[in-house]
Order: C-alpha cells, then sequence, then structure tokens
C-alpha cells in the first residue's frame, strides 16, 4: 500500500542540524512560499472572474493595461513588491462598483450629484474588501486612492502630488487612458491621438507629468501590434 511504503517507519527523520535537516528545511519553506504565490494568484483570478460577471472589465486590455502599469514601475524604479501591488491595483481598482448599483453604472447620461456621489464610493469599497485579504493591505489603499487627483482635487482623501501613493498615480492614468480610447455600448472610444493629447492637458493637474511622460514613452509603439492582432487598427478600434 501507498501510505505503508511512505510510512515515516522507513524513513530516518531528519537530525536537527544535519545537513539533510536544513534540506528539508528549505524544501518545506520554498513549498510554502509556492502555495502562498499560488493563492495570492487565484485570488486575483477570482476577482477578475467576478468583475467579468459584472461586466466590469474592459476586454481584452485590461491585462495588457497591467502590462503597461508594470512598464512605467519598473521605469520608475518601484521595488519588486510594489510592483507586485501595483499589478494587483492595476487589474482590480475598480472592484469596489461590484457594490453600485447598476442602475448607475449603466446609466449612458451624466450622473446626477447623488449619483456621482454613490459611485465615488467605490473607491472605498474597494479598499474595504481587498485590506481583509492578508498580503493584499497595501494593494488595497493603492487603490483606495486611485481616483486621487495631482493638484488635489481628486477623491476620496484628496491628496496632492507625492502624497498620493506613486502605485494609485500610476492606475490613475493607465485606468484614464483605457476609458477615453475604450468603447461603450452607448459611445465609441476616442482616437488614440485625441486620448494622447488629453493626458498631456491634464498632465500636472490630473496627473502624475513623470508618470504621463513615461507611460506615453512606449505607449504608441506597445498598442500597434495590440490592435493589429485584434484585427482592427489604433486610430479606429480605440
Ligand atoms: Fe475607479
Amino acid at each position: 500500500m501507498l501510505v505503508a511504503a511512505m510510512s515515516n517507519d522507513h524513513i530516518p527523520a531528519p537530525v536537527e542540524g544535519s545537513s539533510s535537516f536544513a534540506a528539508l528545511e528549505s524544501l518545506r519553506v520554498k513549498q510554502l512560499e509556492e502555495q502562498t504565490s499560488a493563492l495570492r494568484t487565484s485570488v486575483i483570478c477570482a476577482f477578475n472572474q467576478l468583475l467579468d460577471l459584472k461586466d466590469l472589465n474592459t476586454g481584452v486590455h485590461s491585462t495588457r493595461l497591467a502590462e503597461w502599469g508594470m512598464r512605467v514601475g519598473q521605469e520608475l524604479g518601484l521595488e519588486e513588491a510594489e510592483l507586485q501591488n501595483l499589478e494587483v491595483a492595476a487589474l482590480l481598482h475598480d472592484i469596489g462598483k461590484v457594490g453600485i448599483p447598476d442602475s448607475i453604472l449603466r446609466k449612458p447620461e451624466s450622473l446626477d450629484p447623488q449619483e456621482y456621489a454613490l459611485m465615488k464610493k467605490h473607491a472605498e469599497y474597494g479598499w474595504a474588501v481587498l485590506r481583509m485579504l492578508p498580503g493584499f493591505e497595501r494593494a488595497a489603499l493603492d487603490i483606495l486612492h486611485h481616483h486621487e487627483s495631482f493638484d488635489g482635487k481628486g477623491y476620496p482623501a484628496g491628496l496632492q502630488g507625492a502624497e498620493i501613493p506613486v502605485v494609485s498615480r500610476i492606475v490613475c492614468v493607465i485606468d484614464a487612458f483605457d476609458a477615453m480610447v475604450s468603447s461603450r455600448p452607448y459611445r465609441k472610444g476616442l482616437p488614440y491621438q485625441e486620448a494622447v493629447r488629453r493626458l498631456n492637458d491634464a498632465s500636472g493637474t490630473q496627473f502624475d507629468p513623470v508618470v504621463v511622460r513615461s507611460f506615453l514613452s512606449f505607449a504608441e509603439s506597445e498598442m500597434s501590434p495590440v490592435f493589429a492582432a485584434a484585427g482592427t487598427s489604433v486610430s479606429s478600434a480605440l
């Protein structure tokens, strides 16, 4: 029987301090690290599917946008732990919209002040959910601040400049770019060049100019192959 064959009776227990004990310990640590990493990936995927169920993902672009966010983060010299948070924040920044009524999420017309106030709550909702998950606390904070404005006129805290977490500043730019170029059932996305113009216009007011500069340094060259693969062109499909 397999269990009997694997019984400890036949395997001498490693002695503490011996080389086989150290090897076993390091194997155990490696296994735990792999399990933690797999669990983390599963949580991200599960939440992503939740966004899909609510039709809140921006389709084929979302993963690519996370990659762009990561590229900006690397250019800005973020450390590995921050890059991991950035990936989570880029993919799940709008997870709090799950708590917003569909009548507001899908309203084609402009929101009235009351509806807009409720919509803005999604940043706090996202933070409230993710902060409860061990290992996601920092990404939760980055999500909380992804609608702060560089000039302090954003929400929820009205943070300004470097007070805003750098991950939030990056997500803010790529999220805004995504919103501008993506088509919705009730409106067509802006052409690439117009989205670039608007990013530049709001650089230093809404957006961190360093992040905008970094993103635009590679945006066009990265984008063409993506849309070509989808059978569309940068100017018409966005
Ligand atoms: Fe958002």
